[in-house]
């Protein structure tokens, strides 16, 4: 049957596959950082080349901001649009990384071996999981067994700027029976998931402004504004001692998970002790009496991101800042509405500054919460197969990260996505030191396989 016989042409593939991942690694596509402008388009031009090789009819198109990949297979079949993205997140802190994150490898752990660079999980690594198992299918069979198309990003890690108005410009191109999407985990290391439900993302820096310059705190302190004081107290306000996110009709559109979906979850066994102790950490931080796993994947948060102002540097300046700027973003659920809380949390802001400081808001990013449509039996499809590759059945989750275009996937192309992804929790994924399990590459690239032979049955 050929389904062994490309199961087995990835076994003997793999050194070759995992070459071609280093390769992909090597190219510094930090999509947020100009200075990385050229490696972007690099990286866009391998891709190309790579689906090419694998009889993709795949063109780099350019965007105002770094190009997408578009390709399309020339197969019979269900039509599936394939979603990655080709960029990755910045490196700093450098000092913390082991070795260079451009200069990946695959090392040697007590776990096992993993493929350690930026981007080796997010979402490189990921996303070559779908290209290898296509140049498997296309090997052993001369085919594919769906009619597959491609469409990778370079700016998802920068809020994918491009996006909307690319998808609108490509809508009849780029529509599909199903966007399969590899940029999620699994549950654990023996549980293969299909993801259902995201958090939304909403980005807020503010900038305060107080005095015209910065200021002798001797000279001045006691009788000038102190926009750093200002903000600490802003920023204060955001929770209240339940934990509880405090901009008013922040909890509007927020829904309880329905009884059945928690039993589901409790089912899974969610061990918050060992989860938090793998970072250093011992007790849940988030609102008072809610499950932790619950809290991930089904409550709305505020985090603080960055904060700056004054004097940073080594040693200590006795200064009073003219200004003082911070980082924030929420974590959406359910149908909050990302605008409607923007503006309340502006307002909040503005109503909190004391005389002589001023504001300016700067926009990061605004994206609803997504809930996949499980209803077609291509997912019943496709959890059976990963059940057949890894040591537990799979399960359907959720995720507390954001991968916006889930949603405009939806609602630009009406078309539904299926997301299954092979990271594990420890992959560092935004940290120094990322890294790939060698067996999340392996396994996923046989899922994948086993995917899309399920899905043409
Ligand atoms: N791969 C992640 C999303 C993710 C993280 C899914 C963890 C499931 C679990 C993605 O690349 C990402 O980091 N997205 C950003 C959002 C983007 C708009 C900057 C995020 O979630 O912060
Ligand atoms: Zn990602």
């Amino acid at each position: 049957m050929s389904l062994d016989a490309v199961l087995r042409r990835i076994d003997e593939d793999l050194p070759a596959a995992t070459d071609r991942l280093l390769h992909l690694l090597r190219i510094p596509s930090i999509s947020t950082d100009p200075a990385y402008r050229s490696d972007c388009d690099r990286a866009a031009d391998w891709l190309v080349d790579d689906l090419r090789s694998i009889g993709i009819d795949a063109t780099k198109r350019p965007t105002a901001g770094h190009p997408m990949v578009v390709g399309h297979g020339s197969d019979a079949g269900r039509h599936l649009l394939f979603y990655g993205h080709y960029d990755v997140q910045p490196v700093d802190p450098l000092n913390l990384w082991e070795r260079d994150p451009f200069d990946p490898a695959v090392e040697e752990t007590p776990a096992g071996q993993v493929i350690r660079g930026r981007g080796a999980s997010d979402d490189k690594g990921q996303l070559m999981t779908f290209v290898e198992a296509c140049r498997a299918w296309r090997a052993v069979q001369g085919s594919l067994p769906a009619r597959v198309s491609f469409f990778l990003e370079g700016e998802e890690e920068s809020g994918s700027p491009s996006l909307v108005p690319f998808l609108e410009a490509n809508r009849d191109e780029l529509g599909a029976d199903l966007c399969l999407i590899c940029d999620t985990g699994m549950f654990d290391r023996e549980t293969p998931a299909i993801t259902t439900m995201l958090r939304g993302l909403l980005g807020e820096e503010l900038i305060l402004t107080g005095p015209s310059r910065d200021l002798h705190s001797g000279a001045y302190g006691g009788i000038a504004v102190n926009p750093i004081r200002a903000l600490a107290r802003i920023i204060a306000s955001l929770h209240d001692d339940q934990g509880r996110v405090t901009v008013p009709g922040f909890y509007d559109g927020v829904a309880e998970v329905p009884d059945e979906v928690q039993a589901q979850w409790r089912a899974l066994g969610f061990d918050a002790e060992r989860f938090l102790g793998e970072v250093g950490l011992t007790t849940p931080a988030g609102e008072t009496g809610r499950d932790p796993l619950h809290t991930i994947w089904a409550r709305p948060t505020c985090e603080l991101n960055g904060i700056l102002g004054g004097y940073t540097g080594d040693g200590f300046k006795t200064v009073l800042p003219s200004e003082a700027r911070a980082k924030i973003s929420f974590r959406l659920v359910g149908q909050q509405d990302p605008l409607k809380i923007r503006q309340s949390f502006r307002a909040m802001v503005q109503d909190m500054l004391p005389s002589d400081i001023s504001v300016e808001f700067h926009d990061h990013g605004a994206s609803p919460a997504s809930h996949m449509d499980i209803s077609d039996p291509a997912f019943e499809k496709a959890r059976r197969a990963l059940s057949d590759e890894w040591p537990k059945d799979a399960a359907f989750i959720g995720a507390g990260g954001s991968i916006p275009i889930a949603g405009y996937f939806k609602t630009i192309l009406g078309v539904d996505s299926m997301l299954i992804g092979f990271a594990q929790e420890d992959n560092a994924i935004h940290s120094p030191n990322e890294k790939y399990d060698l067996e999340s590459f392996h396994k996923g690239i046989r899922s994948w396989a086993r995917i899309l032979d399920a899905l043409a049955r």
